[in-house]
């Protein structure tokens, strides 16, 4: 069922230009010196957004996408770089540091990811769960108060902060979930699924957007913040470039038949992050928003429990490293 309905996005649904109007916003989005992001920033550009702010691993690379990008809109000192390198804990907080001082931060597009087939320890864990998920979950909650604080100094719209997932997530239910500990599972070299771990750490999003949103409600149910998360579709991007498991060149065949342009891939970025309420806590595909798309792992009753279970280890991994850290969603 999930491969037709991934089969029927590739083969024959579009995702709609994005119209919303970004007029006077300012809209982060990690990884956005390349692929996905960089195709998102341009979009946000031509919607008016008045500041698009790229964190990128290397500022080289985030000032020549800036030249690019304001050059192919004409929109000349809309783009500032910012460096964060998602593989470390340390850099997350000195960029979510430096966040602080912005006059307007609207919207965030979690997007900066990775596909590892080989393990490799990077900030304490494997390498996709801490850029993918610990990393990701971190600066979404250094966040939340700048986006709260932006929102309430001039009653705007809600903030919104969107996750770039994936229809990846459907080829595993997560069976480490399970296990006493799933981050420590997960992080075990020798029991490791690699093959798997791309989707897990998909799936791993998912779940723990869906509980972020759930906490992000105030006491008559409305959203604080609005969180969303969704899959772009399969789209040509450097996501595999350096991967050389089966599944990277089962990717690389695929891609050449029916992966999306990533500039319309990145429509769905566009889409998701201009999302009113409704969107809140929701998984969104081809644009729209379509909880049938989630696995039936995620609706069904074990994944509300490890949906719960994940979110309690994320936050003891998040309260080591900075103390306190929950008291961002409250
Ligand atoms: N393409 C698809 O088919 C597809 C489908 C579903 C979901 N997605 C998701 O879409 C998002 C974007 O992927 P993409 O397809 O655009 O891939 P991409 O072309 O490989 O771009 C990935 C971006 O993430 C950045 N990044 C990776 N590690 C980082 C780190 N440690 N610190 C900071 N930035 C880092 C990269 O920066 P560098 O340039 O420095 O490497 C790059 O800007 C990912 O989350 C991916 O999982 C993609």
């Amino acid at each position: 069922m999930a491969a037709l309905s991934f089969l029927h996005s590739q083969l024959f649904v579009t995702p709609a230009l994005p119209n919303h109007d970004f007029s006077g916003q300012t809209v982060l989005v990690t990884g956005g010196n390349r692929g996905l992001g960089f195709e998102a920033a341009r979009h946000l550009l031509r919607l008016n957004a008045s500041r698009v702010l790229l964190a990128v691993r290397s500022l080289p690379s985030g000032d020549a996408a800036k030249e690019l990008l304001e050059a192919s809109t004409n929109r000349p000192d809309a783009v500032r770089v910012y460096e964060v390198d998602m593989a470390s804990h340390v850099s997350v907080q000195a960029f979510a540091e430096q966040m602080r001082s912005l006059d307007r931060l609207d919207a965030v597009l979690l997007n900066a990811g990775i596909f590892a087939d080989e393990f490799v320890l990077q900030d304490g864990y494997e390498s996709t769960l801490t850029v993918n998920v610990i990393n990701t979950f971190l600066l979404a909650l250094l966040l939340l108060p700048v986006l709260r604080a932006s929102a309430s100094a001039s009653q705007r719209e809600l903030p919104r902060l969107s996750i770039v997932a994936s229809d990846r997530h459907v080829m595993t239910n997560l069976p480490e979930w399970k296990e006493p500990n799933t981050f420590e599972a997960l992080n075990d070299p020798k029991r490791a699924k690699m093959r798997l771990r791309y989707s897990a750490s998909k799936l791993l999003q998912i779940l723990l957007a869906r509980e972020l949103a759930r906490r992000l409600l105030d006491s008559t149910g409305k959203p604080t913040i609005i969180v969303n998360s969704f899959t772009p579709g399969f789209t040509t991007s450097g996501l595999i470039a350096n991967a050389r498991g089966l599944t990277a060149s089962t990717f690389r065949l695929l891609g050449k038949a029916i992966a999306r342009e990533t500039e319309v891939g990145a429509r769905t970025l566009v889409t998701a992050i201009a999302m009113g309420p409704e969107s809140h806590g929701k998984y969104l595909n081809d644009g729209k928003i379509e909880e049938a798309a989630l696995s039936p792992f995620v609706r069904g009753k074990d994944g509300a429990r490890a949906q719960e279970k994940v979110w309690k280890e994320l936050m003891e991994i998040l309260e080591q490293r900075v103390p306190s850290i929950s008291r961002n969603i409250a």
